[in-house]
């Protein structure tokens, strides 16, 4: 049985980190499924609960940004988005410093390393009083849509893990943004809680990883954050039996049940709503789920590229 612990309880979380437990935690972007990064057992754990193919690396949360420099090295680049975005929705994919004590299994089998400092009050203290790098991929079985609540991990992972430290529905709603900085050019790996823009006006146009880079980006599997149901994307019409998932004021008429990602077409709010959205109509009463186009900007690119993995199958 896995516990469900409230904020109160933060120190018996991070003792079950420290005894090398996995403990599921909220974070700004989604919940992660926490486990001591410097011990092997641990981070196994977490590859065998989630079902993680163990070529596909972790993502290793520090309390501070100035930790970052013993596990990773951190060029005028990185330590500038840094500076910037940290606590924040940007993990850094980074080579590893030497004698870096994290588990190489975190990596994949890489030289590099994925860091980030979550803005969440609970994250950031559970991460302090554990005193240790804590590696947290999304708590979702692999593949499956990530959590933005303490029950959609209960839904997947009871029973898996210690214990999950419940703060209440996450701020963001979709994972953090991924670059990659261990080459020349910087790559954007994953469109996630940072907006492209920002991104881009700090460091240029972002490129996406090409074949080339294909090693370097393990994670990017096409077939991703998916639903049961069968997703029609840009919908500008429904069926009768399907859902709908609505953005904007004027939605289409006739689905068995809508639901607005955003009745003022803000693509932030719409993030925030889109995984629990997306479980709530994941059912069988259903044909499928059909989404209105959401734009290109902001966090609607991360919104997309989630849809768009979603949908294939
Ligand atoms: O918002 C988030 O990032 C959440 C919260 C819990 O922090 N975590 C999360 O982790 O989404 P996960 O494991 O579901 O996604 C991590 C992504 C994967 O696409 C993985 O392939 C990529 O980051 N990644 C991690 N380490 C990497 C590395 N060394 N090189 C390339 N990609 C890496
Ligand atoms: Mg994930």
């Amino acid at each position: 049985m896995t516990i469900r612990l409230a904020a109160a309880a933060l120190d018996q979380a991070a003792a079950l980190l420290r005894a090398g437990e996995l403990v599921a935690f909220p974070t700004e972007t989604v919940y992660g499924l926490g486990g001591d990064a410097t011990s092997d057992e641990s981070v196994a754990a977490i590859f065998a609960a989630k079902g993680r193919p163990r070529f596909n690396p972790l993502i290793v949360h520090l309390s501070r940004a100035d930790q970052a420099e013993r596990f990773a090295q951190i060029d005028s680049r990185a330590a500038r988005l840094m500076q910037r975005f940290w606590p924040g929705p940007l993990s850094l994919v980074l080579r590893r410093a030497p004698r870096c004590p994290i588990s190489l299994l975190a990596s994949a089998g890489l030289d590099t390393l994925a860091l980030r400092v979550p803005a969440h009050p609970l994250a950031l203290e559970l991460l302090r009083l554990a005193d240790r790098p804590i590696a947290a991929p999304s708590a979702n079985r692999s593949g499956r849509v990530s959590p933005t609540t303490a029950d959609h991990v209960l839904s997947e992972l009871d029973g898996h893990i210690a214990a999950v430290l419940d703060g209440g529905p996450c701020r963001i709603g979709v994972e953090s943004t991924v670059i990659d900085l261990s080459g020349r050019t910087p790559l954007l790996l994953r469109p996630g809680g940072i907006a492209t823009e920002e991104l881009e006006a700090l460091l240029g146009p972002l490129a996406a990883p090409s074949p080339e880079d294909a090693p370097r980006a393990p994670g990017m599997l096409a077939s991703h954050y998916a639903p049961s149901l069968p997703l029609r994307l840009n919908a500008t019409r429904v069926e009768p039996s399907e859902a709908l998932l609505a953005f904007g004021g004027d939605a289409p008429v006739g689905a068995k049940e809508t639901h607005w990602l955003s009745k003022d077409g803000d693509v932030d709010e719409a993030a925030a709503h889109l995984f629990a959205m997306l479980r709530a109509l994941d059912r069988a009463d259903f044909t499928a789920i059909a989404v209105m186009p959401i734009p290109e900007r902001g966090l609607g690119r991360a919104i997309n590229d989630r849809l768009r993995r979603a949908a294939t199958r």
